[in-house]
């Protein structure tokens, strides 16, 4: 276990001291833990909730009440994106007041439910991302899509022949589109990215090189570097790599539970700060 570590259920990364403009209910979530100057971010993907896992994961997402103030669900939240497996993840959630932005992944497609899925996760008040923003405060928002697959630099699919190739291409175009349309909307000066897929190849390194077009696209990183986000968070890549960065120098975190896991990072989620005392001063 590295050293980072401290002992919650995740780990801090980021800026060392940073703050927060939180609204009084919020602040009060998570007590006197709470600062000014930062905003803490709890963030995991791929925990694929079954039915079978009730009470499974409920207490560490609790943590995030004293860790964080804000948790962030990057995609495949279910195993096969059954209705009964996404109120399954509602269940999990149940202990956890800081406010929770998730986006979807391809298995929380799978059983055909999304529609209802994502009803029963707004329903519990989780901001479902698809294209869309949410402002946490005045300070830091939060853009987010599924992503899509495609391949990264030279390897990128190019929508060029069939037309089934196009529609392929199309789709990671779509995505890449609804994320520019998201980030422009967000009125915050600090800009989050939450993905599913990855937007850079260096988070899926470690996975076989052979499937790396099938775990992401770097069209995704265009938006990302456009509006210079302070970072971007994505999962899919199980056995990707933890940290990387975009051409344009935002840093890409892979927060895929198995990869956090493996790497000792936490037990349930990562956790970053981001410093707001730069803004709040200009
Ligand atoms: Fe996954
Ligand atoms: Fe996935």
């Amino acid at each position: 276990m590295p050293d980072w570590v401290d002992g919650g259920a995740g780990i801090r990364g980021g800026a060392p001291e940073v703050g927060s403009m939180l609204p009084p209910r919020e602040r009060r979530a998570g007590g006197d833990r709470r600062r000014r100057d930062r905003v803490r971010i709890a963030a995991v993907g791929d925990f694929h909730i079954g039915e079978e896992d009730a009470g499974a994961f409920r207490d560490l997402f609790a943590s995030a009440n004293d860790e964080a103030d804000v948790l962030v669900l990057c995609g495949d939240l279910t195993r096969r994106g059954l209705e009964p497996e996404f109120r399954a993840v509602v269940g999990e959630l149940a202990d956890v007041k800081v406010p929770i932005v998730a986006v979807l992944g391809n298995h929380d497609y799978e059983g055909g439910a999304t529609n209802e899925g994502t009803a029963v996760l707004r329903g519990r008040g989780v901001h479902v991302l698809c294209g869309d923003s949410f402002a946490l405060n005045e300070q830091v928002g939060f853009a987010g899509v599924k992503g899509f697959m495609g391949g990264f630099a030279r390897g990128t699919l190019t929508a060029f022949g069939e037309p089934e190739t196009k529609a392929f291409v199309n789709a990671a175009l779509e995505e890449v589109h609804r994320l520019e349309l998201a980030l422009r909307r967000l009125a915050t000066p600090i800009r989050v990215a939450v993905l599913h897929y990855a937007p850079v190849q260096g988070t899926v390194a470690g996975e076989p090189e052979i499937i790396f077009p099938f775990l992401g696209t770097d069209r995704l990183a265009d938006p990302i570097d456009r509006y210079g986000c302070a970072l971007a968070l994505h999962g899919h890549a199980h056995s990707g790599t933890f940290r990387a960065q975009t051409t344009g120098g935002v840093p890409v975190f892979n927060v895929s539970l198995p990869l956090l896991r493996k790497d000792g990072i936490g037990k349930l989620y990562y956790l970053h700060e981001l410093s707001t005392a730069d803004v709040s001063a200009g």
